[in-house]
């Protein structure tokens, strides 16, 4: 039968490649996104590498009649809420607009929810809620502390939901911390494509293959890492949605409200992944070593045993596919 899945901000890059991962597993989908992030047309790919059909709406997440409305036309069965602002030294200089944003989405999808008996919920987290980590790798029971008002918003989520699904027996709720997601689709179809100057390191990289730009700022080579550049669990895009996948049909056996990191389980620095690119494209990425960036933290590595355990999933990909996939995307 499979779920008929809403995916709240599903048109952007993580929406857009799990709208892919559930329909092939056979599920269906639903979108709605009020495009601040995002335009349709990866979506009119993913309808057209599958084959089906998949419903968009556009709107606000934040627009509970609208939500109710989309979820009874459709038959909704499930959620993933992914609708979010993810900036995040932009939401250090406009904190009220993520505030509102991001914890207003969540709770008006939520309420829409209950509203229309859909108790399935699966909630795009970050790992950015762990702030500077005491140790890496980081299990699910780590001290959280995020650092900024994003960061904020995700943690704050995570106990609204956490105290939600503790006040009724029917919801069935899990957080997915992702790590670093990177890469695209093996069609090389849709990618990631923010708009103006990247603040992630794979799509800077990506415009420096491309030409777009001459080089890639290092931000520091004094951390306390092998090569002294800040290490990260870089995850290629197709195992963080397979992760979703899992999550989702997992919720069925599932009773409250369960927490799992994404991420592959092992620390790739900003040097080691500048030259992953230049192997998967054969080109030369120029770098220069720059100041390290204000919030930056040395090490971000995920423990990703209890996804591997309870939900039965794991990273099959690796940096170099990933590398070739964000490429070939390009
Ligand atoms: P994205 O910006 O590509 O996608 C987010 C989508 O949400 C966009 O399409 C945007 O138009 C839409 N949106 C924002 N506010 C909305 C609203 N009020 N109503 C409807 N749609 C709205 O970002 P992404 O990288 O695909 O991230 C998806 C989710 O995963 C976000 O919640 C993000 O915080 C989270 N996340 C992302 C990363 C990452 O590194 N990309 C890491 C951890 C968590
Ligand atoms: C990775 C490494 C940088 C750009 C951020 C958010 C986090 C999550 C993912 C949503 C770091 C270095 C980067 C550049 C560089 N998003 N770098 N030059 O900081 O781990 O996480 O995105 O939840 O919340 O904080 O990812 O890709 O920005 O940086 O040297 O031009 O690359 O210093 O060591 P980060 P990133």
């Amino acid at each position: 039968m499979g779920e008929t899945v809403l995916v709240t901000g599903g048109a952007g890059y993580i929406g857009s490649h799990t709208a892919l991962a559930l329909i092939a597993a056979g599920h269906r989908v639903v979108v709605v996104d009020n495009f601040v992030n995002a335009k349709p047309d990866a979506l009119a790919v993913v309808a057209d590498i599958t084959g089906q059909e998949i419903v968009v709406v556009e709107g606000d997440a934040r627009d509970v009649k609208m939500l109710e409305h989309t979820m009874r036309e459709n038959d909704v069965t499930a959620v993933i809420h992914m609708a979010a602002l993810k900036a995040v030294g932009e939401s250090v200089e406009m904190p009220l607009e993520y505030y509102g944003n991001n914890l207003e989405s969540a709770i008006s999808t939520l309420d829409a929810m209950r509203n229309t008996g859909v108790w399935k919920f699966v909630f795009s987290s970050s790992a950015t809620v762990y702030g500077d980590p005491e140790s890496c790798p980081i299990p699910e029971s780590a001290p959280v502390g995020a650092t900024n008002p994003y960061g904020m918003t995700k943690e704050m989520i995570e106990l609204i939901i956490r105290d939600l699904s503790a006040s009724d027996d029917r919801w069935k709720i899990t957080s997915l911390r992702y790590f670093n997601p990177v890469g695209a689709h093996e069609s090389g179809r849709i990618a990631e494509a923010p708009v103006g100057r990247p603040n992630n390191l794979m799509p800077m990289i990506m415009e420096v293959a491309t030409g777009k730009r001459d080089k890639v700022m290092v931000f520091g080579d004094d951390w306390p890492t092998p090569d002294g550049t800040g290490v990260r669990d870089y995850i290629h895009i197709m195992d963080l949605v397979e992760g979703h996948v899992a999550a989702l049909e997992h919720l069925e056996q599932q009773n409250g409200y369960e927490v799992y990191n994404l991420g592959q389980g092992s620390g790739v620095s900003v040097l080691e992944l500048i030259r992953a690119v230049e192997g998967a494209t054969g080109l030369e990425i120029p770098y220069e070593i720059t100041s390290r960036r204000a919030g930056d933290i040395a090490e971000c590595v995920a423990d990703p045993t209890k996804a591997n355990t309870v939900l039965g999933w794991e990273t099959t990909r690796t940096i170099a596919e990933a590398s070739r996939d964000a490429w070939n995307s390009q």
